[in-house]
């Protein structure tokens, strides 16, 4: 008989709501428990999704009391690095919403509970089960494009920019290049097979955020609408990554990985304002290489496929703590990116090219 899955979760706000509506899908799963630091918030979520025998708490360490297999952390970032240590030392795996945390030294600490404890930390990047992903990702790495030097990624919403948690340091951490700059970085770094990054040059700036006529919570607007950034890994390959909440241009343009053989230009699925940050499906591939004698340009025909992302990564999830797997998307893997992201935050400030400071061992 298949073992049922007790699982709470922490922080019941907008993506909680996605988390639990997967969970319900998965017959050996009950949401038992749910946390949040907003009095009667959790209470209110769990009638509202009908989750009548889950206990409510005000303090996700209340809940960590309870026998859970495992959580769904989805608070702001920067509570990230303490509710999920707190969850893996009280010996429950976590799926941990995106960003993984704000800072590297948050999210070594992360790593290293997860290793002392033997309990798994995997991070929800779900465009990860896209299978054109997948394909972009061995056609890369079997060494088609030669010597793959220079990488362009990124994107933008010429108007998206959220309000409430996410524009308060405090919470957030950071504002575009954590939110959305996080995707963008786990495409182009898992498409490479995660090389090792040295330096970051990094700008940002918030004209559109702090302008009342673009926000309505200009006055209390803290963190970055856009940024752009240089990235400098080891044997010579360059990653260029700009982001952006908004801006008065439709596109920052393709993804693009060029090799010394061929390159490809990547686009995301959709249209319209919100679309293009890599938080989905490829939309096109194409592949740029000399061949018949001159300049050929051959579409990479896409896996159809109606895998629902959002679903695919909490039911994986599932069945990893169900059948003793592995993370699905190890936190170990997401500490480049971190180291990125920290590197650009620092650069940016100091307005200067920075080391990026990831520990050799890791
Ligand atoms: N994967 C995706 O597609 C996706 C989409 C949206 C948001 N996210 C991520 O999910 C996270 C949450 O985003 P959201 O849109 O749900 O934000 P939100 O502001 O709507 O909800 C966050 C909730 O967490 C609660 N909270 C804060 N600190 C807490 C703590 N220590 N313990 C318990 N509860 C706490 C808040 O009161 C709030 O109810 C963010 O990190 C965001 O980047 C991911």
């Amino acid at each position: 008989m298949t073992k049922r899955l007790k699982i709470g979760i922490i922080g019941s706000g907008g993506i909680a709501r996605f988390h639990v509506e997967a969970y319900q899908k998965l017959p050996y799963v009950d949401v038992v428990a749910v946390a949040d630091v907003v009095p009667g918030r959790a209470q209110q979520f769990a009638e509202n999704l009908g989750l009548t025998d889950a206990q409510t708490f005000d303090s996700h360490t209340e809940m960590l009391k309870l026998d859970l297999d495992g959580v769904s952390i989805c608070t702001p970032n920067a509570s990230h690095h303490r509710t999920s240590v707190d969850a893996l030392r009280a010996g429950k795996q976590v799926l941990l919403e995106k960003p993984m945390s704000v800072t590297l030294n948050e999210a070594l600490d992360m790593v290293k509970a997860s290793r002392e404890t033997g309990n798994m930390l995997t991070i929800g990047f779900q465009p990860r089960y896209d299978p054109n992903m997948k394909r972009l990702q061995e056609i890369v790495q079997s060494g088609r494009l030669g010597n793959v030097y220079y990488v362009e990624t990124g994107g933008g919403r010429r108007r998206g920019m959220p309000g409430g948690t996410f524009i308060r340091k405090d919470l957030a951490g950071a504002g575009a290049m954590a939110d959305i700059g996080c995707y963008s970085l786990d495409m182009a770094l898992n498409t490479l097979g995660h090389p090792r990054p040295l330096t970051v040059s990094a700008f940002t700036s918030n004209h559109f955020g702090r302008n009342p006529l673009y926000h309505p919570e200009a006055d209390r607007f803290e963190v970055e609408d856009f940024g752009v950034a240089m990235v400098r890994f080891e044997n010579d390959l360059v990653l260029s990554f700009k982001i952006s909440w908004a801006m008065h241009m439709d596109t920052l343009g393709a993804t693009m990985f060029l090799g010394s053989d061929a390159g490809i230009k990547v686009t995301p699925f959709g249209t319209g304002p919100w679309s293009g940050v890599w938080d989905g499906s490829i939309g096109s591939m194409t592949m740029f290489h000399d061949d018949f004698g001159g300049h050929t340009e051959t579409p990479i025909p896409l896996i159809s496929h109606s895998v629902n992302l959002f679903q695919a990564k909490v039911h994986d999830f599932a069945e990893a703590v169900r059948d003793g797997r592995p993370a699905p998307i190890p936190a170990e893997q997401i500490l480049i990116q971190q180291a990125i992201i920290d590197g650009v935050l620092r650069s940016a400030e100091q307005r200067r090219e920075v080391s990026v400071e990831l520990p050799h061992n890791v």
